[in-house]
């Protein structure tokens, strides 16, 4: 009879310890990832002057502070819109930096956020990373995380050279985002 009981009460201890693993098991299943796609446009003023957006901040001793100089770093805040006009709504803003991480001067190391204003995703952020040649019409860089809305986003993002009017230095990007999260 003692043996019977120790029997099933250790039956009881392994069944609950199963019913426990398959338990935390479906939850990790419930999160299934899904794909967005978002899309918006950039407007980036380098001229010097108030209404700049970005600008060279550093850059080696002796060296001019240019894109295309080995080793410069540039910050940059442009404000990113649903349509391609500056006067479209608002869909927040692209933060972040960018560093000439080649001793050709070509690629560009970007680290940036997409920052989300906008109703649909207001304080959720996309974050940036990787490098790409700067001279392409079309970079591409990685997703490597997300906040709020984008919480563990992974992907890509392409963003691509529209226009460029050198009177105003003003160029005008579009920037696709591909995320899993
Ligand atoms: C800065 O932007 C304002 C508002 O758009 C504009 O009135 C002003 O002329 C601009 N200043 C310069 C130096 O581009
Ligand atoms: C976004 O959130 C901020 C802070 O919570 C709030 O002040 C703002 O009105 C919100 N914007 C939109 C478009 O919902
Ligand atoms: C970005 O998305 C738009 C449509 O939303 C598409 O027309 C365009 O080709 C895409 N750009 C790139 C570089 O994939």
């Amino acid at each position: 009879m003692a043996t019977k009981i120790n029997f099933s009460s250790k039956f009881i201890v392994i069944l609950v310890i199963f019913m426990v693993m398959f338990s935390i098991q479906a939850k990790a299943d419930d999160h299934q990832l899904r794909e967005t796609r978002l899309s918006g446009y950039f407007h980036d003023y380098s001229s010097v002057g108030p209404n700049a957006t970005t600008g060279p901040v550093v850059g080696f001793p002796g060296k001019l502070w240019r894109y295309d100089q080995f080793g410069t770093i540039y910050v940059f805040d442009d404000p990113m819109t649903e349509g391609p006009e500056p006067t479209s709504p608002k869909l927040g803003r692209v933060q972040g930096i960018a560093v000439t991480v080649s001793l050709n001067g070509l690629n560009a190391h970007i680290s940036g956020s997409l920052v989300f204003t906008n109703e649909a995703y207001n304080g959720s952020t996309i974050q940036i990373l990787g490098v790409d040649n700067q001279f392409n019409v079309i970079g591409e860089y990685g997703v490597t995380s997300g906040t709020g809305k984008f919480r563990y986003a992974t992907g890509y993002v392409t963003w691509e050279i529209l226009s460029f009017d050198p009177s105003i230095s003003y160029a005008l990007f579009r920037v696709n985002a591909t995320i899993r999260h």
